[in-house]
């Protein structure tokens, strides 16, 4: 059944800034207007102001600018409407909290988001810093009954897809820095993680982590990492709406797996990738182990791996390292 307070909320975000009556969520809800005002409240108490006016009807003043699972749900379109999406206040780390839906039976595919997380990770055991503070910590979960060897390029693709939609929702041009991390202005937006298990030739789970700073103010953040980082609200010089980005998100990541799995990707990602791509033509280092590769970076291949030509000008390819850029 779908929760009362969704069905308002649906209601009212469909009409907005015009009323909605109290009739007309009556009859939507098959319940007395008693009935709808008392769902109204429990709206209420999770921070939504209304303005009710005698014969026009309701509509929201004030939305909840923290994360809510009730208006990410609303602000859904479908074919995603329907998604399982578990939102948690903490939880140590959304891919690991992912694991243990996935090992307890959750159908996939579903989301989880998290305000905060105590333990959150980054690429190479990194911490990623999570603070309750506004930011985006999500983990989708899937199982494409894939071979492992078609899943290298998920992340690039994902992070351009990313890319897209928030240069689209923010009116700004992200980049991203091979092979997960993304960019703005030379300082770290966010950072994907993508985990996968294999089973006998085939990708089982596959838990793609998304970290996204959003409205944290920077003075919050570590001094070391306010230095590298920055946030959406930072770059645009205004707060986002968490809810309505984390619902496009949510749609984008989505749709962007389908793609993928169908392997009808290929069509866009080169010239996707292309237009994000912050390394392509200029000088970097790679670090693999105890490995140094230096060169000029150029682009990717169709797996997703670095090309990297030396000083003798052939490209070399690598599907795993960490990239510095150098100075030009
Ligand atoms: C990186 O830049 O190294 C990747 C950072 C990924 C962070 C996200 S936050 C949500 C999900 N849960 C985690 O513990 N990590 C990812």
């Amino acid at each position: 059944m779908i929760p009362p307070e969704l069905v308002i909320l649906r209601e009212l975000l469909e009409h907005e800034p015009a009323f909605v009556s109290g009739n007309v969520l009556a009859g939507k809800l098959g319940m007395s207007r008693v009935g709808v005002w008392m769902h109204m409240g429990k709206l209420r108490d999770q921070g939504f102001e209304f303005e009710a006016v005698r014969s026009r009807g309701y509509r929201v003043v004030r939305w909840p600018a923290s994360l809510n699972p009730l208006l990410v749900q609303a602000h859904l379109k479908p074919p995603t409407r329907q998604l399982d999406i578990l939102c948690l206040p903490e939880v140590d780390s959304t891919n690991d909290e992912a694991e243990r839906q996935l090992a307890s039976g959750r159908a996939t595919p579903f989301v989880v988001l998290a305000r905060r997380q105590t333990l959150g990770r980054g690429r190479l055991g990194r911490v990623w810093h999570s603070a309750d503070n506004g930011n985006l910590y999500m983990s989708f979960v899937f199982r494409p009954h894939l071979e492992p060897g078609r899943m290298q390029p998920f992340t690039l693709w994902m992070g351009a897809n990313l890319c897209e939609l928030v240069a689209n929702f923010c009116h700004l041009e992200p980049g991203i820095k091979w092979p997960n991390d993304l960019y703005f202005e030379g300082r770290k937006l966010g950072g994907m993680l993508t985990e996968a298990r294999i089973d006998s030739d085939q990708i089982r789970d596959l838990v793609f982590g998304l970290g996204l700073n959003v409205n944290s103010p920077l003075a919050a953040l570590p001094a070391e990492l306010a230095r590298q980082a920055t946030t959406l609200a930072d770059c645009t010089g205004h707060p986002l709406d968490l809810n309505r980005l984390t619902a496009a998100i949510i749609g984008r990541v989505l749709s962007a797996y389908e793609r993928f799995i169908e392997d009808g990707y290929r069509d866009t990602f080169a010239d996707l990738w292309n237009r994000f791509d912050l390394l392509r033509g200029r000088p970097v280092t790679l670090v693999q182990g105890s490995r140094r590769i230096t060169g000029v970076a150029g682009g990717i291949d169709d797996e997703g791996s670095l090309l990297i030509r030396g000083e003798n000008g052939r490209p070399q390819r690598f599907h795993a390292g960490e990239v510095t850029l150098e100075k030009s």
